[in-house]
């Protein structure tokens, strides 16, 4: 494997509560290189508060400790505000599920492109220009300057979601943390975007933590993968052992996955044996 990205060891994410602090995440540690890591488990297992700690976006109420918590050599304990917002947009940076949400509907899709340029490059508006054209071709879109020239409006929720990752990779990005990329778009869409994502990831040398419940579809887009559970990793592997996995847990979210006719509610409740009825 090579030098990790990121390093994470013994991160703690607790909020408080009227009973005390509450630790969602308890004491997780793993590194991840230039490669694809998934990292998969059941809701509220404490996936996404992982990766907003990285991305330094937990609200400031939230208790975050960690002994070590680093990205390309850079420690992130104890960053200011003004710190973390030079390193997203930059060395890392978050694509999240729903461009809806994402995507501000009253700006033209080319200045967001744009936007990390703007705010971490000295290029000159032309150069923007270029990269975001570059950029939304890359990530497959039908004629750029058309929808450089668009509002998000105009797009599909495929298209969307193309144009944040062009948004999140024009200024070349180490580390990407993508929350659920997919969850909002159908099933073949979802295939789409993954082997875009993992295309790109291969093609920049970047690295990429990609959150998802859906342990099948993942697998066949990481490297390696965590699995966790009620705030901690559980299991770890690489994707291609998955199909012979040890440990029942692993197994049961194997065999847990999403169908059409489940989309959208609730994967059935685990246990330490596997799925109960
Ligand atoms: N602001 C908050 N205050 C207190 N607890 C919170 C807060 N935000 C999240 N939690 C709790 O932290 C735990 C982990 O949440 P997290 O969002 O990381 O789960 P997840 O694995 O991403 O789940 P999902 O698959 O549903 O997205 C959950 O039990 C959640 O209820
Ligand atoms: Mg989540």
């Amino acid at each position: 494997m090579t030098e990790p990205v990121l390093a994470v060891d013994n991160l703690r994410i607790a909020f408080p509560s009227a009973a005390g602090p509450v630790e969602v995440v308890k004491s997780i540690s793993f590194t991840v290189g230039r490669e694809i890591v998934a990292l998969v488990g059941e809701s509220g297992s404490g996936k996404s508060m992982t990766g907003r700690a990285i991305m330094g976006l937990l609200p400031s109420y939230a208790k975050v400790e960690a002994k070590t918590l680093s990205f390309d050599g850079r420690d992130l304990t104890g960053l200011t505000a003004g710190a973390w917002n030079g390193l997203r947009g930059s060395g890392m940076a978050l694509i999240l599920q729903d461009p809806k949400f994402s995507l501000n509907p009253a700006h033209r899709v080319g200045r967001q492109v744009e936007e990390a340029l703007l705010l971490h490059t000295r290029l000159s508006a032309k150069e923007r220009r270029d990269r975001a054209l570059d950029m939304l071709e890359k990530v497959g879109l039908p004629d750029p300057a058309r929808v450089y020239a668009s509002y998000p409006a105009a797009l599909s929720g495929g298209m969307g979601q193309r144009v944040m990752i062009a948004a999140m990779l024009v200024n070349r990005p180490k580390l990407i943390i993508a929350d659920e990329p997919t969850s909002a778009l159908d099933r073949d869409l979802q295939d789409q975007i993954l082997t875009l994502l993992r295309s790109l990831t291969e093609e920049f040398g970047m690295s990429l933590l990609l959150i998802s419940h859906d342990l099948q579809q993942v697998a066949r887009y990481a490297d390696r993968v965590l699995v966790m559970r009620h705030g901690q990793i559980v299991d770890r592997l690489a994707a291609a052992e998955l199909s012979d996995a040890q440990s029942s847990y692993t197994r049961g979210l194997w065999s847990a996955r999403p169908s059409a006719a489940t989309y959208g509610t609730r994967l059935p409740t685990l246990d330490a044996t596997g799925v109960t009825p």
